[in-house]
């Protein structure tokens, strides 16, 4: 896989600067970055570190770990690969006593959602390409349904569910009727399937804008998006030595929401960003998918 511009970071100095803030004080020496990605993170961590910091770099998705392993290796010996979802963080830290001694880590980073790559390259999460409509991130290794699985055989309410919650979608409950309709006669099978249905309730200058949410919500529901998110924020705070920060992007109102309730109402953690940050225009006029994006940050007391 020869791929150039595999993703391009959001909030990258500002996440890491907080990240890294303690750095000179950390014991532990070890950093998880949970969403590897591209590399990016991970790299700017690296360069701005002294030799004796490592890094557990986790992602789910195989060629994330197989394209960061060229953009890294002007760093050997510095990180650990680990192909895993991130809410495995428990038993991923016990893996590697040699590295993380005394299961004590300096900091977590967390960049969420897909990676320009996975929305340019794999099955299923760009209604803008005919392809499968699967939108499993982790490639099936924990199992798991496709969206079109999940179109094809959820009831009627927990789709609508689906779109209401997740998708926040004014037509939720057209849509889940037309799609309920659909299968009776056809089963979904690509993104051009989905599309097509959509298309017939969605106004054409909403079409864009609502063909995205449908397809993160069904992104959410396939890959247990949010209930990832919560599990590695609890699990992680008991592994974080004190003065171990957690920083985290989130690009979807509910991801943001989760992150900041935990990071107030847990009693080891003190919050660091008051209110999120967010990019500034001239990343925003670069980048589009920075538009969503929110960083917070928490340190362990
Ligand atoms: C926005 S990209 C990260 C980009 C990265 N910060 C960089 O600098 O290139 C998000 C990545 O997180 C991964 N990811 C999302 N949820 C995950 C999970 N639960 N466990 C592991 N990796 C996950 C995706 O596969 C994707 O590669």
């Amino acid at each position: 896989m020869e791929i150039i511009n595999y993703h391009e970071p959001v909030l990258i100095n500002e996440t890491i600067d907080l990240l890294l803030a303690n750095v000179n004080d950390s014991k532990a020496k070890v950093y998880i970055d949970g969403t590897l990605g591209g590399g990016s993170y991970t790299k700017r961590i690296l360069e701005l570190t002294e030799n004796d910091v490592k890094i557990l770099a986790v992602d789910r998705d195989i060629n994330a770990i197989e394209h960061s392993g060229k953009v890294l290796q002007d760093f050997p010996g510095r990180v650990i690969f680990c192909n895993s979802n991130f809410a495995d963080i428990a038993e991923l830290i016990r893996k590697y006593p040699d590295i993380i001694a005394g299961q004590k880590v300096s900091g977590l980073v967390l960049d969420l959602g897909l990676s320009s790559y996975q929305l340019n390259y794999e099955e299923g999460f760009s209604y803008q390409r005919d392809t499968e409509l699967d939108m499993r991130a982790d490639k099936g290794i924990q199992g798991g349904l496709k969206a079109k699985d999940v179109l094809n055989t959820y009831p009627e309410n927990d789709l609508l569910n689906i779109f209401k919650e997740y998708g926040e979608l004014k037509y939720s409950r057209q849509i889940t009727k037309d799609i309920i309709y659909y299968r009776g006669k056809k089963k979904f099978e690509t993104t051009s399937d989905l599309v097509d249905v959509l298309k017939l309730k969605i106004p054409a200058r909403y079409l864009n804008k609502d063909l995205s949410k449908v397809f993160q919500a069904l992104r959410i529901e396939v890959n247990n998006e949010l209930d990832n998110l919560k599990k590695v924020l609890n699990d992680t705070v008991d592994f974080l030595e004190t003065g171990g920060r957690i920083a985290v992007v989130s690009y979807h109102s509910l991801e943001d929401r989760i992150v900041k309730n935990i990071f107030r109402s847990n009693e080891k953690l003190k919050v660091i960003t008051k209110k999120p940050v967010i990019p500034g225009d001239e990343e925003v006029e670069k980048n589009v998918r920075a538009r969503s994006a929110k960083l917070r940050a928490a340190e362990k007391i």
